[in-house]
């Protein structure tokens, strides 16, 4: 949940319920605070004192008097004052603020104002369903020489950790609450009221239409699936039109081929990159993004029951290609193929990218930090990677390898939806190459967010739990002049 915020020139000091913080730099200087004249200096040998440098992530701690009581100013560092540092020194103020009704933030003197308020924002986030954590600051007040002139960074901070926020909420919700049904809902909610209109497909309008894919994989569920279709009209067109398709599990058990219980814990989240299209394209307007777009949620819950699909089974996708199930637990393609084919055949997009918890090899390939990028388009493939980079949501380009190609060839379908034997490996590169049969030849990219989606650690900008990885990368490539 996004936390309260304020912009200001008269900084409040530190009286017990409320803190100042103010930046210090590498050459350990600490710059003037706006609304502070008796700001008092650090003593000498302070900052030696605490081995600090200067990096961003640092935070001296300073007793003060202040009104007969000792009061606390936090000295923070900026490092080299990169989006990255301001990013991280920013989390770490509010990090150090817990649990405090408020902080007031001197803002650092220069660089990416916008990644220090985002990261501030996003390290006060946390999702709690009662008391069971500890409160995050309830509000951060930031402090500027003249607020005019940060006003429109300080919103473009607000606009990506809010939708980041967004789609961390919606991935943290329990699946018991998070029906296909209820993401549509949020959908609707969250988009509608930000000027974009939103069709939602059900089950008969799924099978009027042919999407054989979302239906099987969502027919051992007591909670049917969803198409959830998010159309973006900007004000004023460019001409481009980009698709955007998320996988939409709502709950992973994997099917009938089922997950033991250690994989299967976190699968709530399998819908995060549904999230991020959903955040996103709920903050295309604010941020004046020209291109129109189309979001596509694939929606459906993997379930396994007398109703599942079963390993063998041959299901027919939109556009009448024949997948054979070898796997159930390989559903998150089946529901993007889907999506994929209804792209290219009845929006006609310039671009396609989808974003998925698509497979556990990404993990294995990337680790955490690093989310797999996949490209039919080098440019495309380089407009991502540098998105990625400079908005916080990092890639790594992994190759397409045709000669793996016939790990998916199928003696009784158009294609099999895995590898039956192991000649080839590579999971998430065949699960790759799967998803491409589907775009018609598009420029597509794809984003495996399986290893990034979830974060094991509260540290910096990321909290325990969903991440909301892709929504910063995606804003930032569709509109590059925000954040
Ligand atoms: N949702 C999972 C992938 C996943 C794993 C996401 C771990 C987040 C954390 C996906 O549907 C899946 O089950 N993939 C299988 C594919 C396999 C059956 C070819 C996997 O990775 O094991
Ligand atoms: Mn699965
Ligand atoms: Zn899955």
């Amino acid at each position: 949940m996004p936390i309260q915020t304020a912009i200001t020139t008269a900084a409040r000091a530190a009286d017990g319920a409320a803190l100042l913080a103010v930046p210090f730099a590498a050459d350990l200087t600490v710059s003037p605070v706006p609304g502070v004249p008796d700001l008092p200096l650090p003593p000498e040998g302070l900052f030696a004192q605490h081995k600090a440098k200067g990096e961003a992530g640092e935070i001296v701690e300073v007793p003060v008097a202040r009104d007969g009581e000792v009061a606390r100013i936090l000295l923070y560092g900026v490092g080299d004052g990169s989006a990255k540092a301001l990013r991280k020194a920013g989390a770490a103020v509010v990090r150090r603020a817990k649990g405090r009704e408020s902080v007031s933030v001197a803002l650092p003197p220069e660089g990416p104002v916008a990644a220090f308020v985002e990261g501030a924002l996003l390290g006060a986030y946390t999702f709690r369903i009662g008391e069971n954590r500890s409160e995050p600051v309830a509000a951060v007040e930031f402090v500027a020489a003249d607020p005019a002139a940060v006003a429109d960074q300080i919103r473009d901070g607000e606009l990506i950790a809010g939708s980041v926020a967004l789609a961390r909420d919606l991935a943290n919700t329990p699946a018991s609450v998070k029906t296909p049904a209820w993401l549509a809902e949020k959908a609707v909610e969250h988009a509608e009221a930000q000027g974009v209109a939103v069709r939602v497909r059900g089950p008969e309008e799924l099978r009027e239409g042919g999407f054989g894919g979302i239906l099987a994989v969502g027919q051992g569920s007591a909670s049917p699936p969803r198409l959830i279709e998010l159309s973006y009209e900007p004000d004023d067109p460019d001409g481009r039109h980009v698709v955007l398709v998320g996988k939409g599990i709502t709950f992973d058990s994997g099917g009938l081929s089922l997950k033991p219980t250690d994989n299967m814990k976190g699968q709530k989240t399998d819908m995060a990159g549904g999230a991020v299209v959903i955040a996103v394209l709920s903050a295309l307007r604010r941020a004046g993004v020209r291109a129109r777009v189309t979001g596509l949620v694939a929606a459906a819950e993997n379930m396994p029951s007398g109703t599942a699909q079963r390993p063998g089974d041959v299901i027919t996708h939109y556009g009448g290609r024949t997948v054979e199930v070898l796997n159930t637990d390989a559903e998150g393609r089946l529901v993007l193929a889907d999506a994929l084919a209804y792209a290219d055949a009845v929006l006609a997009p310039d671009v396609v990218v989808d974003i998925a918890t698509l497979t556990g090899a990404i993990s294995v390939a990337l680790g955490r930090g690093h989310a797999g990028l996949y490209a039919t388009d080098d440019d495309l493939a380089r407009a991502l990677l540098d998105a990625g980079a400079s908005s916080g949501d990092i890639m790594w380009r992994m190759p397409l390898i045709d000669d793996y190609r016939p790990a998916l060839d199928s003696g009784v379908a158009d294609l099999a939806n895995v590898e039956s034997g192991s000649t080839y490996g590579a999971g998430s590169v065949t699960a790759a190459l799967f998803l491409r049969e589907f775009t018609g030849g598009r420029p597509w990219a794809h984003l495996d967010i399986a290893g990034t989606g979830r974060s094991t650690v509260d540290e910096g900008p990321l909290s325990k739990g969903a991440t909301g990885f892709g929504v910063r990368a995606l804003l930032r490539w569709l509109a590059p002049d925000a954040g």
